[in-house]
């Protein structure tokens, strides 16, 4: 059950906003700006803008993906709502709570909540640390499962994801890319979040096991209620495993719409491009290729209006001085952009 609300925006405009029955997980006009220092006295000479006034909303149980070219934003959005970095600006309302206003003692207990799952399976797994220690790190911090319960807690979280154990007296180097995937998804689990980040969890593993891994991330989040922010380079993936998609481009969203819907349907300019790079697995559905003139722009000094208008093939003089509000312009589907005669 959706329906739009208006709230307002950190420029003091009114703005529609995807929103969902039960919200886990709102975002208000998150920012990341990374400070560049320059000259000898490393004064702050621009910013890098990262993750630039970004609003969505995830229900309870929802998974919802995170997709956009490299260099987009979308690692940094998906810590920064972790608070793994700190956030410049705007709000992350977990179960209607601020967590960017938590003291770091107050942040322990949203930190149990929500987990992150990491792209690379090879740096993020302590290579001096066993399995056991691994996944038992987190149970330590939070207390939870102690003594022998700890050691059945963690055969229990390792059989979940399709290891055994014995697993767990081994080290990281002792397994293979798929494997030390599925230890980061158990190290994850191991604190019963209610939130996981998923960030590119398996474009480091071989296109053979990249399924499998899906596969056991879509029955581990079934099985417990998870809800899931899943970042991608890959449409296809996303669209297999997410109930709606965001896209990002520049630090900035671009659209909002159910998986299916963003398919078949997409409505802005940026999403179309995207979509018609990605194979289409029927064969006799044939989609024009379009080709994205350029490099993305530098996130330091990003267009003016809609930061996309560079690349757009639909772009008119308008378009450099507005930025582009996300609206409705379908059921359950916002748009970031001013053109509603195309697509
Ligand atoms: N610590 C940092 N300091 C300065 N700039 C950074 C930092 N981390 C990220 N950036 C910049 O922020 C922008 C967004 O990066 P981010 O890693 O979030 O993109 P991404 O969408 O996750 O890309 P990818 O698909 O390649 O993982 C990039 O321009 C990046 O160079
Ligand atoms: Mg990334």
């Amino acid at each position: 059950m959706t329906s739009p609300t208006s709230v307002q925006s950190a420029s003091g405009s009114r703005r529609n906003m995807p929103t969902t029955g039960d919200t886990l997980l709102e975002v208000n006009n998150l920012e990341k700006y990374f400070p560049i220092r320059g000259g000898l006295l490393s004064r702050v000479v621009g910013n890098v803008k990262a993750v630039n006034d970004i609003s969505f909303k995830i229900g309870r149980g929802e998974v919802v993906g995170l997709v956009g070219e490299s260099g987009s934003g979308k690692t940094t959005a998906g810590r920064a709502i972790l608070r793994l970095i700190e956030p410049t600006g705007g709000q992350v309302l977990f179960n209607g709570t601020d967590v960017t206003k938590l003291s770091k003692g107050q942040m322990r207990d949203y930190r149990r909540e929500m987990q992150i799952i990491f792209q690379d399976p090879f740096a993020s797994l302590n290579p001096r640390m066993t399995v056991s220690d691994i996944i038992g790190e987190a149970m330590q911090i939070h207390n939870l499962h102690p003594g022998k319960a700890r050691v059945d807690r963690i055969a229990e979280l390792l059989q979940k994801v399709g290891l055994r154990p014995e697993h767990m007296r081994r080290y990281p180097h002792e397994f293979s890319g798929g494997q030390r995937q599925r230890i980061g998804i158990a190290r994850a689990l191991a604190v019963d979040p209610a939130f996981i980040v998923a960030d590119e969890p398996v474009s480091a593993l071989d296109v053979s096991i990249q399924a499998q891994v899906v596969n056991l991330l879509q029955d581990l989040q079934e099985e417990l209620g998870l809800t899931v922010l899943f970042i991608a380079h890959d449409l296809a993936v996303v669209e297999y495993i997410c109930d709606r998609i965001i896209v990002m481009y520049l630090g900035r969203i671009m659209e909002i719409a159910p998986s299916r819907e963003l398919n078949n349907n997409p409505k802005h300019p940026y999403t179309e491009a995207l979509l018609s790079a990605a194979p289409v697995p029927d064969p006799t559905i044939k989609r024009q290729r379009i080709i994205l003139e350029g490099d993305i722009p530098s996130p330091i000094n990003p267009p003016s209006g809609c930061v996309f208008r560079t690349r757009c093939r639909y772009a008119i003089a308008e378009c450099a001085n507005v930025i582009p509000e996300l609206r409705e312009v379908a059921p359950n589907h916002f748009k970031a952009c001013i053109r509603d005669d195309i697509l």
